[in-house]
């Protein structure tokens, strides 16, 4: 044994942004104690590492009492006794004792609830904060906030789920979260002016869910609360189709249906139109052709985000180097299932000359562990929703007190 040994896990439930239960873990190595909630996604990829859920009466079928057990029962054994600094000897053990390609013998929420408290405590038993143990970049990075919100993360007509602004031109992260929150506050009132009340309830990221149908009418009026504000110079448009939820055989329903070229043309279109310098899920999961043509045809200029697509998976990650989909992955720990892997794929990424922007889930918790992981790993960018609700702004406030505790040790990321 070590004297940072893990002598002890727990795990419980809590509950999601959307009320919805999730897991909370806590490990003790060395008189450290750390804990972790795991978030949860609606437009999941297919391929995302399996989230156990009981299927039972119970939460109309979403309890974790399952995952709970096998935290308690099968992984806190199996772990028991190990140094809890090696990341990825726990992590490995724990994909060893799943043995399924794709954690769901386990469960990814439970294996990832472990594997997140585990980096916790060892920072602590470390005398580290959390970024400073995760990795030695200083990197904050420009925040993509969701401010007008559709697919499947609002009850409005928007096929395209996720309308975010971008402050690229942000000297400091509290700067560019300063200037979310104005534009966020302009648009409620321009919002407020068009729909009255209504139109300013918000989605489950955070972002207004008007009674709008067309994405040009929510850019233009981003782009109007952007100009309003004086931020025409320092603030883009970044857009997550999240395209699978929009598919049917082989067609895409965006208003009227279209085919993958038609789709294609009407991104081009849109990028000729607004300041976009980012393009998630624009094809759905299984179109590699989709992507294939829109990272050949906008790749020199724009971002080509890869979520459904690559669901953190290195495999699928190569695969999409080889043929030449996307530059740019979403990187969601939940959806593989070990902090590891994740990790391991941002530096694949870094290896092919592919960016990552790091992301929430869409039911999130208050947990902030990929603010400390984005800076860590300098991605430069992360997706975390709009400056409101708590679940989104606690990302946001954790990495605006790693500024200022960094002081001129950070660096603000551009993207210009
Ligand atoms: P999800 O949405 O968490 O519901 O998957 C976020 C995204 O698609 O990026
Ligand atoms: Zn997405």
């Amino acid at each position: 044994m070590t004297d940072v040994a893990i002598t002890d896990i727990t795990a419980r439930w809590v509950l999601d942004s959307r009320g919805n239960p999730t897991i909370a873990a806590t490990v003790t190595a060395g008189g450290c104690v750390g804990s972790a909630m795991v978030p949860s996604g609606a437009s999941t990829g297919t391929r995302e590492a399996v989230e156990l859920r009981d299927n039972d009466s119970a939460f109309h079928g979403k309890g974790v009492t399952r995952a709970i057990a096998n935290v308690t029962d099968e992984i806190a054994p199996a772990i028991m006794g190990m140094d809890v600094r090696d990341q990825q000897a726990v992590d490995r053990a724990m994909l060893e004792l799943d043995g399924t390609g794709n954690k769901a013998s386990l469960g990814a929420n439970a294996i990832l609830a472990v594997s997140l408290a585990c980096a916790r405590t060892a920072a602590r038993c470390s005398s580290l904060e959390l970024y400073a143990y995760l990795g030695d970049k200083r990197v904050m990075p420009v925040p993509y906030m969701n401010v007008i919100n559709g697919g499947e993360h609002a009850g409005n007509d928007l096929a395209i789920q996720e309308h975010m602004i971008a402050p690229v031109g942000a000297q400091s992260f509290a700067r560019a979260v300063q200037m979310c929150s104005e534009v966020y506050h302009t648009l409620k009132a321009l919002l407020t002016r068009r729909y009255g009340s209504p139109g300013v309830n918000v989605g489950d990221e955070g972002g207004f869910a008007p009674p709008l149908s067309s994405t040009e009418e929510a850019l233009d009026l981003i782009v109007k609360a952007i100009e309003k504000n004086g931020y025409g110079d320092e603030m883009t448009l970044a857009l997550d189709a999240a395209a699978t939820s929009f598919y049917r055989r082989g067609r895409y329903e965006l208003g009227r249906w279209h085919t993958r070229e038609e789709l294609l043309a009407y991104y081009e279109q849109l990028a000729d139109s607004y300041p976009i310098i980012s393009v998630e899920d624009a094809f759905a999961e299984n179109d590699w052709e989709g992507f294939i043509a829109i990272t050949e045809a906008l790749g020199d200029h724009l971002q080509i985000v890869g979520d459904d697509l690559f669901v953190t998976n290195e495999a699928l990650l190569s695969r999409g180097i080889e043929r030449g989909a996307c530059n740019a992955l979403l990187l969601k720990p939940n959806q593989i299932g070990t902090l590891t892997e994740a990790m391991q794929v941002a530096q694949r990424c870094r290896d092919n000359g592919y960016r990552v922007m790091v992301s929430h889930r869409s039911g999130d918790t208050c947990d902030a562990f990929i603010a400390d992981l984005a800076v860590a790993l300098g991605t430069g960018q992360i997706k975390a929703g709009a400056p409101c609700r708590g679940e989104r702004t606690a990302k946001y406030n954790r990495l605006m007190a790693i500024e200022e505790e960094l002081g001129g040790d950070a660096t603000m990321a551009s993207l210009r």
